[in-house]
């Protein structure tokens, strides 16, 4: 029955757990296959080219197995690949850009919307280009944040160097009197904390993987995918990755703050047997 099937995820490695745990918290009964491609990541310093590739071949194998969603966790794979993953594979699938850009422009009081996000993602303008189609009286401040992915998986989520590092990315939108920031990017809502502290409390946060999860539960319901009560309690979720599982598994606790035991090393090259 397809609404049994499972939601897949996928993220260049290890963000893409903030999204993962977003959606868990809010659809505890859905079962969920996670791929982090670890042996490929980052994404946030590569060509479009090469994240629409890596990211087709990220949803064939998950769609092998199988699912019945496709989850985008990847902020960097959703500013480039939607579209093509959207042309090529028969079934929904969501990326991160939209429900973070229609949350920002619900709260936003004076219009004025910052972006953080990586390198690539800032380049390819997807986050600026959606709010000011969709809000066109809104002024767009974007900035890349490079340095916050290696502090978050160093796990340094409230160390000096962070802070001093969050002082320095910053302080370049807060002088723009953004009063609204868009959290672009699996890693920066583990850093809530200190942008909120370097930003001060006129600034709301806007935490891209919160806002799609809401999306994705009403989406389910709309398509009438929600997960059957008879498929039994919350299943267990499965975890793919592409290179080192003991790597994954030790900042993988850091994101999810509990442990993770069935993580399967994937080689995207393979093709997978089908299950069920
Ligand atoms: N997952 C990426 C994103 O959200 C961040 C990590 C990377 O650069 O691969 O853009």
């Amino acid at each position: 029955m397809k609404q049994n099937k499972p939601i897949a995820i996928f993220d260049s490695g290890i963000g893409g757990l903030t999204v993962y745990r977003e959606l868990k918290t809010r659809l505890p009964h859905e079962r969920f296959i996670y791929l982090g491609d670890t042996a490929r990541l980052p994404y946030g310093s590569k060509s479009a080219e090469t994240v629409v590739k890596y990211s087709l071949q990220n949803a064939e194998f998950l769609v092998s197995l199988g699912v019945k969603m496709l989850v985008v966790a990847c902020n960097t794979a959703s500013s480039f690949a939607l579209d093509a993953l959207v042309d090529r594979f028969d079934m929904p699938i969501v990326g991160v850009i939209a429900s973070g850009v229609r949350r920002a422009l619900a709260l936003t009081r004076k219009a004025r919307v910052g972006v953080i996000a990586t390198e690539s993602t800032v380049g390819s303008a997807s986050y600026q280009n959606l709010l000011r189609e969709l809000g066109p009286q809104t002024e767009v401040y974007a900035g890349a944040c490079p340095l916050f992915v290696p502090l978050v998986e160093e796990g340094w989520l409230d160390h000096p160097v962070t802070r001093e590092v969050a002082r320095l990315y910053l302080e370049p939108l807060r002088a723009q009197g953004v009063d609204t920031l868009i959290l672009g990017c699996t890693h920066y809502p583990l850093l809530k904390g200190v942008i909120a502290a370097t930003l001060g409390p006129d600034v709301q946060l806007v935490d891209s993987a919160a806002a799609l999860a809401g999306e994705i539960s009403s989406l389910l319901t709309a398509l009438s995918l929600e997960r059957r009560p008879e498929a039994g309690g919350s299943a267990a979720d499965d975890f793919y990755v592409t290179d080192s599982i003991p790597r994954f598994q030790r900042v993988a606790e850091i994101f999810l703050a509990r442990e993770l035991d069935n993580i399967r090393l994937v080689d995207l090259g393979v093709a997978p047997r089908r299950e069920g």
